[in-house]
């Protein structure tokens, strides 16, 4: 199955390698977003909002889970290093809204 990730506050959709992280997809398509720690799931830099059907997505891993524990995160919220999907991904990215303001 094809995967495709949209962000919702670009209008930008591309095509996801799906051997690739949601945040190297990112990278690799030259979207800004945050990592400070380069996907290691420890720095929340890279956190997005899911816009897609929450009930598709994997929970959040072991990695993942511990990182955004005791932080308040949203429901929808989620590390774009850590966050695994089948099919087609609608997101937010607050780091690129911010650059984008700048
Ligand atoms: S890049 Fe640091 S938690 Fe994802």
């Amino acid at each position: 199955m094809s995967k495709s990730i949209k962000i919702v506050n670009t209008e930008i959709e591309i095509a996801a390698d799906e051997q690739l992280s949601v945040l190297e997809n990112l990278k690799a398509n030259k979207i800004p977003i945050n990592n400070s720690c380069e996907g290691m799931g420890t720095c929340t830099t890279c956190r997005v909002f899911v816009h897609s059907d929450l009930s598709l997505l994997k929970g959040p891993n072991e990695v993942e889970a511990e990182a955004i524990a005791g932080r308040n995160f949203a429901q929808n919220e989620r590390l774009s290093c850590q966050l695994e999907f089948e099919g087609s991904l609608e997101i937010e990215i607050p780091s690129t809204k911010l650059l984008a303001d700048t």
